[in-house]
């Protein structure tokens, strides 16, 4: 296909990647998700930000697959899109879960080159995406070290490479950067803006509001289980009444300053 032909298909391509209407979710008699809705444009970082038990990482397990019998329903680049079901469309989905997922007996490079298999990246591309992961969590040094030996940002680093392996269209990372070093944070950013210049497409949950409002294009919050407001920070702030403020202040103006966490 000519550079024409790729300019037509991509006007064609739905704007939004990922819609999620109505979607409920409970743990037994616990309301986690209780009606939120999301659209996710592609080529953007979203932010999804919320208190303690707002229900973002719920919200997220239902959008991976995770996590099946919610009620609503999801469309992924224009389709009707069911996660627990749809095997080739959750491949274009990636999850970098909140909680690190890796073999602490295995190296790196053994880490990657499972996942790669799991996540279905074809036999003869596998190597490539091995070197890709080692790049992309900055341990092509480390690469034959036992996950054991390695420091929380190192592990948090190889976590976000996991869930990115196979090349997903849309990356969703819960809290990549959780107790790691401005310099591992740097690197994380900058690894997320390559991939965003790539035309990728990245949900980014976080409850450092500086990295989110210097990262991302829009931010949706989350409360109670709910979505209750999406925009650019300036757009929130201006709907708040305080448009002046900054992510945090409007953050607190939306979410309320009571612990929510028991909620
Ligand atoms: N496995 C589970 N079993 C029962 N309740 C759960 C489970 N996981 C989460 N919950 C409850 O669901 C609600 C939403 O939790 P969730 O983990 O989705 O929130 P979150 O926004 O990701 O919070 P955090 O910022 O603390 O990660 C909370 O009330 C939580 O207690
Ligand atoms: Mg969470």
């Amino acid at each position: 296909m000519g550079v024409r032909g790729l300019a037509t298909v991509r006007a064609m391509a739905p704007a939004t990647l990922l819609e999620v209407e109505d979607l409920t979710y409970s743990y037994g008699d616990r309301h986690a998700v209780r009606g939120a809705n999301l659209q996710c444009h592609r080529g953007e970082i979203l932010g999804l930000l919320g208190p303690n038990g707002a229900g973002k990482t719920t919200l997220l397990s239902c959008v991976a697959g995770l996590l099946g019998g919610f009620r609503g329903t999801m469309q992924f680049a224009g389709a009707p899109f069911r996660p627990a079901h749809d095997a080739a469309a959750r491949l274009q989905l990636g999850l970098v879960p909140q909680e690190l997922a890796l073999y602490d007996d295995l190296s790196a490079r053994e880490n990657l080159a499972f996942f790669a298999r799991m996540q279905g990246v074809p036999a003869e591309r596998r190597p490539a995406a091995v070197r890709r992961g080692l790049e992309l969590a900055g341990l092509v040094d480390r690469a034959d070290d036992r996950v054991r030996t390695f420091s929380g940002g190192m592990k948090r680093r190889l976590n976000l490479a996991i869930g990115d392996l196979h090349g997903p269209e849309l990356l969703l990372l819960d809290e990549p950067t959780v107790g790691v070093d401005p310099q591992s944070r740097n690197h994380l950013f900058e690894s997320l803006q390559a991939l965003r210049a790539a035309g990728r497409t990245l949900v980014y949950t976080s409850h450092y509001m500086e990295e989110v409002q210097r990262l991302c294009d829009r931010v949706a919050v989350m409360h109670d289980g709910r979505v209750v407001a999406v925009g650019t920070t300036a757009e929130l702030a201006a709907r708040a009444g305080t448009p002046e403020a900054n992510l945090e202040q409007v953050f607190l103006t939306l979410t309320g300053r009571s612990l929510r966490d028991d909620a």
